[in-house]
This record gives C-alpha cells, structure tokens and sequence, in this order.
C-alpha cells in the first residue's frame, strides 16, 4: 500500500487527546484512512452500517468507478474483455493477474477441461433434494458437499491446493448447475464434453439428452459466454465479501464459495435476475406495457416496499456498464431467434424509459443494472427463471476464488471478526422465573 503524504486527524470535543491517522493512495480510486490503531489508541470503534465508507480490504482484482460507470477486471475495461475475450481468459485474467497468451490460454484451457467431471457420487446426494427444490439450494448444497470429495484440495493455507481447488471449481460449476436443472427436468445428467467450449459444453450438458444431440447456435453460445464474463467478479460485493469472511477462518475453499453461493441467492443481490423477471411476467399478466403507470406509482409509494427490480446498485450511480452490453446482447438473441416482437422484451424496454425519464429514479440515480437485460436473455435460450441466480454463481466462482486466494496470500490477512456498538441491557441479575 503507498503512503500519503497527507494525514487524517481525529479529534474529540471532550479534550480526549486527537490522534493522527495515516492515509494510503490507491492506485485509482478513493484513498483510505487506515484506522487499524483507533481502538488501541482511543477506545473507540467506527460505526459503518453495510460498510458505506469501509475498505475491508486491499485488492488488485476489480475495479469499479460507480459514477463514471466503469468497470475494470485487472484494469481492463469490461468493454474490451466482452467483445475480445472469451470467458476461460477472463478466469485467467482474474486468478492470475493477466490475459493469457496462446501458449498460457491453451495450458489453462486443458487443465480446466480434465476437471470437468464430479465424483459420479455426486448424482446420489443431489437424490436426496426434492424434484421442485430451488436450484440455489441445491448448489448450496452441492459446492459445500464438494469438500467431502476433494481432500487434496481442502487446505486453503497450501498455495497448491488453491490452486487445484480454483481449477476444480470453475470446471464442476457448469456440470453441477447443469445436474440440478437435469434433476429438476426428471432426465438424465449429459456428461461432459471436452473439446466443446466453456459455454457450449455447458450448454450442452443443459439442453442435449442421450436421445436428442444438442446443435450449440454460435449466437446463443457467445451470449452465455458473455453473461459469465460479465458476472465472473465485482469487488467486494455482499457475497465475495462473505467468502472471504468465511475464508478468513481457514475454512476450506469449497465451504467458503457455499457460503458465497448461499449470499449470492438474495433478491437484493444475484436473486435480482430472477426477482426482476418474476416482476416482467406479472406486469405482463396484469395488462403489460398499459399498466407500467400503475407500477411506477406502486414503486414511488413509501408505503409499498414494491421495487423496479433489476434497477439500482449501491456502487453504480450511473449506467451499469454491464447493463449496457447486456442490452447489445439482450438484441442479438432476440434477433437470432425471431423474437424482437417478444412482448415481455417490449415490456421491459418501455419500463427502462419511463424510468430512465422519471424523477423519482433520476434524482437517486438510479439505472438498469446487468440483470435488468440478463433475465430476459436467458429465457430466451431456453433456462428456466429459478435457474438464473445459479449461473450467476457459476460465473461469479471465479471471482469469488481469486479474492479468496488473494485475501489468503496476503501477509496481512487476519481472521474478519466486525465489532459492535452494543445497546442492549447493561448486566444483570437472572430471578427465579416465579419473579419474572
Ligand atoms: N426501486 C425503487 N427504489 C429504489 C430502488 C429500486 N430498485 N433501488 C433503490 N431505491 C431507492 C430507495 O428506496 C431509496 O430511496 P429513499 O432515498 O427515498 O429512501 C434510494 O433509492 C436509495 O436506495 P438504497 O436502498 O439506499 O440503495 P442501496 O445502495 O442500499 O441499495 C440495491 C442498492 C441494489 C440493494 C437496491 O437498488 C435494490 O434493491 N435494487 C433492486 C434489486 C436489484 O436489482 N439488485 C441487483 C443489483 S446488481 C447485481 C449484483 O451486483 O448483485
């Protein structure tokens, strides 16, 4: 971290001596007081509630400018990564620190691609799920149970084993989000293929079954692509910052992603996509684009606790740049299958402009974030909404993996544990329960 020549200076009211605090300069971005020596030095804790003005951590992975709408993976521009990279490079990018060559994507390739297969005992556990359980849980499930197969991976202090458990997990993730929506289909898991793509394998193992071989369509494949390159890592969100919470502890790897896996569902969160499909289909079955009015107002209403799901982002105050190529996306599709007239495409288009021209968005900046468009992209490739926020947690993986190794890696590391401003009830006395 590079040291400041400016300090920060905290002082009290009540004559308590002020302290002086050092200040470190990213390399972009805001600068951070360190306050590492307050409690020590004064007794006192900060109080930062969903962590507003907290740097938890120091990362040289991601990179996010809410205000301009950019967004960096290693201080490439997102922009460049969709249109020139494939998602196995960006996972390079991310794990290691740059774009591979060919020699390097080649390596990589291949040694995600022997991983792709999980321990054949895995289908018997995913039998214990009900057909109908949420793909979320069982993923939650399933990355945990990983641990419990691999135990040549499951020592996060040993750089080898993050390595092979980095590698194991970007390649089981589409087999095993794959296996869930098998199960949930009654049909067969389709094993996986090799020499197919990333993306294509997946869709393969999602979409072909041992009667029907699956034609992968070049369009479709690269849209997928690009939602996982899009997805595949955001800072120190709610859920990589749960990971490397979680990891902080020395947990296993596996158990440290089921717990990203398990942040990630919320609504707030990676369950938005969902969230914000659900939200399409019912304004659609309420009368459509007619009835948005209807909607905004309901929103706007203090009252109703009813958001624009798929709209705001606590970083972003500006266009998610990822909402942007997403839409680009959002077109392509719908062109490549002949479904520009697709009503609920309609639909979200004119809610995005009645909002994007709204006061009560454009005064809390509020725009389209990625899942605004992502939703309506998978379902046209066929994937079934309660599917979406479990390929989010297939593409976000990687991201959570290299913070985790990243956090791990570093000297300073310490096991996360927050403080507390305590409210409640000064110490006292249990009575007999007769006298309560
Ligand atoms: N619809 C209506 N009002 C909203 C929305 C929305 N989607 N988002 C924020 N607001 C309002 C909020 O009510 C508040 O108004 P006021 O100042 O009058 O009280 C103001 O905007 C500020 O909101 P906030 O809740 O303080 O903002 P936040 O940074 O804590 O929340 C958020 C960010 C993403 C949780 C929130 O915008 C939201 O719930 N959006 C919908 C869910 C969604 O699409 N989430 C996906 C995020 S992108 C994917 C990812 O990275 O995981």
């Amino acid at each position: 971290m590079t040291p400041s020549d400016v300090k920060a200076t905290l002082s009290f009211s009540d004559g308590s001596p002020s302290m002086e605090l050092p200040i470190y300069k990213g390399s972009i971005g805001p600068d951070v007081i360190d306050i590492r020596k307050l409690y020590g030095q004064t007794g006192k804790f900060t109080y930062d509630p969903g962590f507003l003005s907290t740097a938890s951590c120091n990362s040289t992975i991601t990179y996010i400018d809410g205000d301009k709408g950019e967004l960096l993976y290693r201080g490439y521009p997102i922009e460049q990564l969709a249109v020139n990279c494939d998602f196995l490079e960006t996972c390079h990018l991310l794990l290691y620190g740059d774009l591979p060559n060919e020699a390097q994507k080649n390596d990589f390739t291949a040694r995600v691609t022997n991983h792709t297969m999980v321990n054949e005992q895995m289908q018997f556990f995913l039998r214990g799920f009900r057909r109908d359980a949420h793909p979320m849980a069982i993923m939650t499930g399933l990355v945990g149970a990983l641990s419990a197969f691999y135990h040549d991976s499951t020592d996060i202090n040993n750089p080898q084993h993050r390595e092979i458990a980095a590698i194991r997990l970007i390649a089981k993730m589409p087999t095993l989000v794959a296996m869930a929506f098998k199960y949930s289909m009654g049909q067969p898991y389709m094993y996986p293929r090799n020499n197919l793509s990333y993306a294509s394998n997946f869709m393969r193992m999602m979409f072909a079954t041992p009667c029907d071989e699956y034609v992968p369509n070049d369009v479709l494949v690269r849209a997928m692509d690009r939602i996982f390159i899009l997805h595949a890592d955001h800072e120190q969100n709610a859920s990589t910052s749960t990971v490397r919470l979680c990891g902080s502890s020395g947990t296993n790897p596996f158990a440290a992603i089921a717990a990203g896996v398990a942040c990630l569902w919320g609504p707030a969160h990676g369950g938005a996509n969902e969230a914000c499909l659900n939200m399409l289909e019912e304004i659609q079955r309420n009368g459509g684009v007619e009835k948005i009015g209807e909607f905004i107002k309901q929103v706007k209403d203090k009252n109703s606790s009813v958001k624009l799901m798929g709209f705001g982002h606590r970083v972003y105050k500006n266009y998610d740049p990822r909402a942007k190529l997403m839409r680009e996306t959002c077109h392509e599709v719908l062109g490549a299958l002949g479904l520009g007239n697709d009503p609920l495409f309609k639909l979200a288009m004119a809610l995005e402009k009645i909002a994007l021209e709204d006061e009560y968005f454009v005064a809390r900046k509020l725009y389209p974030n990625v899942d605004f468009y992502s939703g309506i992209v998978q379902r046209a490739i066929g994937i079934p909404v309660s599917l979406f926020t479990a390929i989010f947690a297939l593409a976000r993986t990687v991201g959570w993996i290299a913070q985790l190794n990243e956090m791990i890696a570093d000297p300073e590391y310490k096991i996360g544990r927050p403080r507390q401003l305590f409210v409640g009830a000064a110490k006292r006395d249990v009575k007999p329960i007769g006298q309560r």
